[in-house]
């Protein structure tokens, strides 16, 4: 394993990229909630960032949003360059590689889990990346794949499986000198099930990745996978660098809010009143250029989760009562109109 000790900081807790959830506003709006998080964007593909309105997927505000990494999904060398070339006017913090999807979308295209079959083209992809820019370029994959072999299609079949298997991937690209590895604990399964299924089906198994960092404790080991609480999280960094959340982050939002003790060591005590109110001049900022309240509003759903007055949170964030440009009305009635105990909790 190539011995590169990569100079950046790994945050204990970073927010995973996920497509239709991790976009401008859902950041924004996770920013008030921790300021140490890295977030990411959702995955763009280096072709849209190539041929389509460079600002539509790239544009994002350092100022509301603090530090974000760019996730691209490419198939070939010279796309990840020309895309991170691109992306190097913008001012992300870190240019992540999904090796994680098993979209067919995104396998169809060799780009995602299925590159994991061919590690020296990960390897190459990401020698581009670096070459195209001097920010840290970071992988996310899984500790393994399993399905139709499409980018040797000879092969009937490709299964990268346990840990010898994950060896030999992380060993050819670690030439590369990626910066951080995010490993989704579980395996990609190529072909019949969908990515949610993708998400559930194949078992979680921790304990190749801890194994991972105590044999290579050089490696930059991030770990991706099922966590929901904050004792998952700490009990996952007395074996690694950092913990990414997913699903968790955008199911029960409030979590964020606690993830900043684990570095400062100071707990935090923000209520529900002021997150809102700390957003409100985001949403009116926003609806100033037409962004719609739905899309504005959406991050915040799960804020009330199982507390008194979800019910009515619910009903202030669903039409009629939500129209397109009233998020600031919906706002100040939820502060109006809940329990002052629910507005009032940390
Ligand atoms: C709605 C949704 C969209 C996702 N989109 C992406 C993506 O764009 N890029 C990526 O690498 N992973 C994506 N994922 C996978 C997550 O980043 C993460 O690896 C997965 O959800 C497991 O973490 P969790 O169990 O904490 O949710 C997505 C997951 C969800 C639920």
């Amino acid at each position: 394993m190539e011995k590169y000790i990569s100079q950046i900081q790994t945050p204990k807790v970073s927010i995973a990229p996920m497509v239709d959830k991790t976009h401008r506003h859902f950041r924004a709006f996770s920013r008030i909630l921790t300021k140490n998080t890295l977030l990411y964007t959702e995955m763009i593909s280096a072709q849209s960032i190539i041929n389509t309105d460079t600002d539509k997927h790239l544009f994002f505000n350092k100022k509301d949003e603090g530090s974000v990494a760019l996730q691209i999904a490419a198939c070939n060398p010279e796309d990840a360059f020309k895309a991170v070339k691109i992306a190097e006017n913008y001012d992300y913090d870190e240019i992540n590689l999904n090796c994680g999807c098993p979209s067919d979308r995104v396998s169809g295209n060799l780009m995602g889990a299925a590159l994991m079959a061919d590690k020296k083209l990960v390897f190459e992809i990401l020698i581009a990346m670096k070459e195209a820019t001097k920010k840290p370029i970071t992988i996310k994959h899984r500790i393994g794949i399993n399905g139709e072999d499409i980018l040797n299609p000879k092969n009937s079949k490709i299964i990268l499986e346990g840990y010898e298997d994950l060896l030999e991937f992380l060993e050819a690209i670690s030439k590369a000198r990626p910066d951080r590895y995010t490993i989704h604990a579980r395996s990609a399964i190529l072909k019949g099930l969908s990515p949610k299924e993708n998400r559930e089906i194949p078992p979680l198994d921790y304990t190749l990745v801890h194994k991972l960092k105590k044999d290579f404790p050089y490696l930059n080991i991030e770990i991706n996978g099922g966590f929901k609480t904050i004792s998952d999280i700490k009990e996952q960094l007395t074996y690694v660098d950092g913990v990414m959340i997913g699903r968790a982050s955008y199911e029960n939002c409030y979590l964020l809010s606690k993830f900043d003790e684990l570095s400062t060591g100071i707990a935090s005590n923000i209520t529900r009143k002021s997150i809102l109110e700390a957003y409100l001049p985001y949403v009116e900022k926003e609806l100033l250029i037409g962004t719609s309240s739905y899309a504005l509003l959406n991050p915040i759903q799960s804020l009330f989760l199982g507390e008194k007055g979800s019910k009515l949170f619910k009903q202030l964030l669903s039409p009629p009562n939500l129209n397109a440009r009233n998020g600031i009305e919906i706002i100040n009635r939820i502060l109006k109109e809940l329990p002052e105990e629910s507005l009032n909790l940390y």
